[in-house]
């Protein structure tokens, strides 16, 4: 069934003022995206579609990973799952960093325990000028019939999130062909033959902008880029061989919707990170989130910052670590709450469930003053 937008009473976010009156999901969470006051903190979780829900193993038991992701209206069932069960603001779209690689001519499979594996992986310069970058509409059709689909479904109930893997990122699986600790081929190819880095990161940032602005296109409201492998280099060969290609697609996104910039391990990187032009900087739990915040500056948001495997623990102990993370926030507009990285499989789903509602029910104006 689908709700009209208009149909839904929806708090209004008063520039300068505290929100008292409820807001909506979606009204919540763009509000947090655009660092403008909100009633509560907007709460999702990376990896919220996924397996620590017996809904999608249920559904994985019938289908394959990438018969879900590429069914429009089966990937729209895995995304509302986590909606429905935690209510979370944000929807993130049931799909794959990998998806768009097969549309570049690089076919790739998902090994269950394993990730992503390419069996022929992209490392000479012959390999890289053979990648092809066409429409995302012809490439990844089924991603944005999905969004299409789900921006009808979801109404007011949360915002839609799209989201694409970083060059870099990409980068580690297309030259090394599978998950790996060091990503050493990678590393070897940025440094030892630049011209031909350069080249894959020019294709890959190309690919990556169309890829999200067909996405804003199609309905998701913000866009996060993961760039899930970051914390294996150091401040000058990312500013070398990264930064740049960042700078371009946050740039390039700038009129079309908010972004969040995710990547773990990085507290060594994170002023570079922030001066690739995000809306929101994602951080893990490696920082406090207010000497984060203080180091990325006020002029940008912050999504995190709660251990992931700290909602493996009893509910005491995640109380405890919740309340940390919203008191150094201190209220601040512009957060998004969420773990630093995505959930684990094992994550008990109660207690993200108990996550949210504590996330919602502390961090109002009301909860802040009393
Ligand atoms: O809920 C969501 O967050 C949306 C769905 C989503 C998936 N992958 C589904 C998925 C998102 C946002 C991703 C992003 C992704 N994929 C990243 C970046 C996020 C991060 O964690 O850093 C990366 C590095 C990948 C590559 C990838 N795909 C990996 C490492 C794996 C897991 C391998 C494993 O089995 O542990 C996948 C497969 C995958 N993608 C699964 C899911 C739910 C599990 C496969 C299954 O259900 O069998």
């Amino acid at each position: 069934m689908t709700t009209s937008l208009d149909q839904q009473p929806v708090g209004q976010a008063i520039d300068g003022g505290e929100v008292t009156a409820p807001m909506t999901g979606r009204v919540r969470f763009l509000a947090a995206a655009r660092r403008q006051p909100t009633d509560v903190t907007p709460v999702w979780f990376m990896r919220q579609a996924g397996r620590c829900l017996p809904e999608y193993r249920a559904l994985r038991a019938k289908y394959d990973f990438l018969t879900v992701a590429k069914t429009p209206e089966l990937a729209a069932e895995a995304t509302l799952m986590p909606v429905t069960r935690f209510g979370v603001d944000g929807a993130v779209l049931f799909a794959d960093i990998m998806l768009p690689l097969e549309g570049m001519g690089v076919p790739f499979r998902i090994e269950p325990n394993v990730g992503p594996v390419i069996d022929h992986p992209i490392r000479t310069a012959a390999d890289v000028a053979a990648l092809r970058v066409i429409a995302a509409e012809e490439a990844t059709p089924y991603v944005l019939d999905a969004l299409r689909l789900l921006r009808r479904e979801l109404g007011e109930r949360a915002a839609l999130l799209g989201f694409s893997g970083a060059p870099f990122t990409l980068a580690c699986y297309l030259v090394e062909g599978r998950s790996s600790r060091e990503y050493p081929q990678t590393k070897a190819l940025m440094y030892g033959a630049p011209d031909v880095w350069h080249q894959l990161m020019e294709t890959l940032t190309e690919v990556v902008i169309r890829y999200l602005r067909a996405q804003v296109a199609a309905g998701a409201e913000a866009v996060q880029l993961f760039d899930s492998w970051l914390g294996l280099l150091g401040p000058p060969a990312y500013e070398a061989y990264v930064l740049p290609y960042s700078r371009r697609i946050f740039a390039a996104l700038r009129d079309a919707a908010p972004t969040i910039h995710f990547s773990t391990g990085t507290v060594a990187l994170l002023e570079q990170i922030a001066s690739a032009g995000s809306d929101l900087v994602s951080v893990d739990w490696r920082l406090p989130l207010d000497e984060a915040w203080a180091r990325i500056g006020p002029g940008q948001g912050i999504q995190g910052n709660l251990d992931s495997s700290l909602v493996l623990a009893p509910w005491e102990a995640v109380e405890t670590g919740a309340k940390d993370v919203l008191r150094r926030a201190g209220g601040r507009r512009g957060h998004i709450f969420n773990l630093g990285h995505g959930i684990l499989p094992q994550t008990p789903a109660d207690t993200l469930t108990r996550l949210v509602e504590f996330v919602h029910g502390t961090s109002g104006s009301a909860a802040r003053a009393g």
